[in-house]
């Protein structure tokens, strides 16, 4: 798991090259490549299955390169890159023309951020251009936050998965557009609402789940295991419905006791949204192997990050 300089040298060679190379940040994995590579780009889109319309993050080391890519910067949006970067914030603002087309889907704006990881940073401090990097899961798929989940979707199709460890956070960035000069969060993520106002004060969220949503990529369904999921404010009560199936649990804090129940993952025994939204998709991925015949996830408390978390499983259990 230890990252040498010369772990770095061979990923600055592959990206150098047009190639891909999957990523270690504090929120997800990422599928990176050279923004200025369409043939780069063109691979992420295709590896992942992704629709053309769905634009792409740019990840950056510094707050000084926010001039060469973007032509207007409201005064909140560099409030908030100075409070959270390097972090989980994704800003969504207008972008330079020379900005290629194909990682913002035509759209005059770019989404981007610097991430908090010091192997990631470390590589984007000697490239010569950005990463462009979205979740490194197949469209649709549950995000991975270790380098082996990368390496089972990818497998041998992929020359390098850079391993940091598990991913800090555990959640995609929270990601903020500024279609005026007013901050709109277009995405709940890794940080919370409530940490978004402390900077900028009352914001409104315009999260939706319809199918042509202000992010592209917020399909409603979406993170979704291959096992059929279902999201349950009372489990106990839920689980009634599956006498004579073979169940796992997805829970907050405590257990539950049932004959059905093969497996239970609990995503924080001291009941910290934290905690929780780190081990969220890796419990997600676990039980997804054991071949249940039905996932069930319990609804957290709704504040903090349990709202991103609840957006996700939400997502994850759409039908
Ligand atoms: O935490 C993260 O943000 C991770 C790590 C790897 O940085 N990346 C990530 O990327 O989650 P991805 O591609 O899975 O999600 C990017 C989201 C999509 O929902 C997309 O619609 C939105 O960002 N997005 C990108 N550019 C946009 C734009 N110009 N306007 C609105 N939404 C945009
Ligand atoms: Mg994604």
């Amino acid at each position: 798991m230890t990252i040498t300089s010369k772990d770095i040298q061979k990923a600055v060679e592959i990206l150098n090259k047009e190639e891909l190379v999957a990523i270690p940040t504090e929120t997800v994995y990422g599928l990176a490549g050279n923004i200025y590579s369409e043939k780069a780009i063109r691979k992420i889109f295709e590896m992942k299955n992704r629709p053309l319309f769905n634009p792409l993050i740019v990840h950056i080391h510094s707050i000084n390169q926010l001039n060469e890519f973007i032509s207007y910067i409201p005064k909140k949006a560099l409030l908030l890159a100075n409070a959270f970067w390097p972090g989980a914030l994704t800003l969504v603002l207008k972008k330079k023309s020379h900005v290629p087309d194909l990682i913002t889907s035509g759209k005059d704006s770019v989404a981007i951020r610097i991430p908090n990881h010091p192997v990631t940073l470390a590589l984007l401090e000697q490239l010569n251009f950005p990463l462009a990097a979205p979740s490194a899961n197949p469209f649709g798929c549950i995000s991975p936050t270790k380098a082996i989940h990368v390496e089972e979707y990818f497998g041998n199709n992929i020359q390098m998965v850079l391993d940091g460890g598990n991913c800090k956070n555990g959640i995609e960035s929270t990601i903020i557009g500024f279609p005026y000069d007013e901050p709109v969060v277009y995405r709940l993520g890794a940080i919370s609402i409530e940490d978004i106002e402390k900077v900028v004060g009352k914001i409104e969220i315009k999260n939706k789940k319809e199918s042509t949503p202000d992010a592209p990529g917020m399909l409603s369904k979406h993170y979704a295991p291959l096992t059929n999921t279902y999201l349950a404010s009372n489990i106990e009560q839920f689980i009634k419905s599956f006498p004579d199936k073979k169940i796992g649990l997805l829970l907050f804090c405590s257990e539950v006791n049932a004959p059905q129940i093969i497996h239970q993952e609990i995503l924080s025994k001291n009941g910290n949204l934290e905690e929780a939204a780190t081990n969220l998709y890796s419990a997600l991925h676990l039980l997804d192997k054991l071949n249940l015949d039905a996932i069930i996830a319990e609804r957290l408390p709704d504040i903090g990050l349990g709202k991103s978390i609840n957006d996700r499983l939400e997502r994850a259990t759409k039908k």
